[in-house]
């Protein structure tokens, strides 16, 4: 058994992440705190009545410390790297859901803040699972990856050996509204997404420099990536559309049969893939397709679950010594 906390509860990712605790078999739920706490979480979450009462508090250090061996946090940027650094030297080993560990210190200060934890961010493990099993199982920090470069990487990383990198790597992406967060802005607004999908940040969001980075950290190729991401008018659910170049003739689901034999939350699909089929589980469904040398690659994921708290539950499963599996959904939302 392993005493756990989540820091930001009362967030999207935060009920995902608690809504898995109440069964996990081996992680036993025992702080859970927001900015000013003095609550209960199913009065922050009202689908929790009659399954979970459980106290929330205002988030302390010293009180994780007290009561949890590892802790969640589901906050934004910033405001995760200020719990973190002290929580790591009390002995409290981290999973982190925002991007303050997620990325090399240079990358990280170009496109989001300064950095408040340069100390820690050498030793954190980026938490995308099928490549980084191994150092998860050592580590005492964890990084979530970002939603999108989760789709993404889980995508286009088997082909990357094959790719002609003078080519650009086109990243077609969509996502459910509850990949901006809880809070409200005019275009989460519901007269703006509702019948609407529109480009945002094209080129210039913060998870293409993650993407980038990671191909380059997994295969050691520098690839020109162009990311847009769309909003799309659905409450949860990433679909992402890799366009690329080949250089070399492959068959693009056999290569992501083998790159994947074994990986059990990777389903490789014989059709293009679609959101619904993964939303409420951890799977990563993914189809690829060529013609001529141009290649087609699409992945599919719950941006809160793979995206986000089920990536990371299995991220403290590793770090705690339990199978990759133990209380990761597997049941879609479907129909
Ligand atoms: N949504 C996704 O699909 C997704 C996917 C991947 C990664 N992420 C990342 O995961 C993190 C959480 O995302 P989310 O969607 O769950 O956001 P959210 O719905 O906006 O929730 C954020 C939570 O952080 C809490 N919080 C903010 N500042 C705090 C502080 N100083 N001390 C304690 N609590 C604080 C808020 O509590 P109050 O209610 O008290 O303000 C709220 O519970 C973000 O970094 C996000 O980028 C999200």
């Amino acid at each position: 058994m392993t005493t756990v906390g989540i820091v930001g509860a009362s967030g999207y990712t935060g009920l995902e992440l608690v809504k898995m605790l109440v069964t996990h078999p081996e992680f036993v739920l025992k702080y859970l705190a927001t900015t000013t706490g003095d609550t209960v979480i199913e009065a922050l979450h009202p689908s929790l009545e009659d399954v979970i009462t459980y106290p929330v508090e205002k988030a302390s250090v010293e009180a994780v410390a007290e009561h949890c061996e590892l802790v969640f946090l589901a906050l934004p940027h910033k405001a995760s790297m200020g719990f973190a650094k002290d929580l790591i030297e009390k002995g409290v080993k981290v999973v982190d859901l925002s991007a303050d560990y997620r990325l090399d210190l240079d990358t990280y200060e170009e496109h989001y803040c300064e950095h408040e934890d340069k100390e820690h961010l050498d030793e954190s493990v980026y938490a995308l699972i099928e490549y980084y099993r191994e150092d998860l199982k050592k580590a005492r920090l964890a990084a979530g990856p970002g939603c999108y470069p989760t789709a993404t990487l889980l995508g286009i990383l088997p082909f990357i050996p094959y790719l002609d990198e003078n080519a650009p790597l086109f990243v077609d992406a969509k996502s459910g509204v509850s990949g901006a967060g809880k809070k409200l802005s005019e275009s989460t607004h519901f007269v703006n997404i509702n019948d609407n999908i529109f480009a945002y940040n094209p080129l210039k969001h913060r998870h293409g420099p993650e993407i980038a980075e990671k191909i380059e950290k997994v295969h050691g190729k520098k690839m020109n990536v162009n990311f847009v991401p769309h909003l799309i008018p659905a409450t949860r659910g990433e679909l992402v559309s890799v366009y690329a170049t080949l250089k070399e003739d492959i068959d693009p689901l056999e290569v992501l049969k083998k790159h994947y034999a074994g990986d059990m939350f990777i389903r490789i699909r014989e059709k293009p893939v679609d959101i619904k089929s993964t939303a409420g589980t951890h799977f990563c469904d993914i189809f690829a397709a060529k013609n001529g040398n141009a290649l087609f690659v699409s992945s599919a994921i719950d941006n809160l679950l793979r995206g986000a708290s089920s990536q990371a539950m299995v991220a403290a499963n590793l770090m705690c010594g339990y199978s990759e599996g133990l209380g990761i959904p597997k049941i879609a939302y479907v129909p």
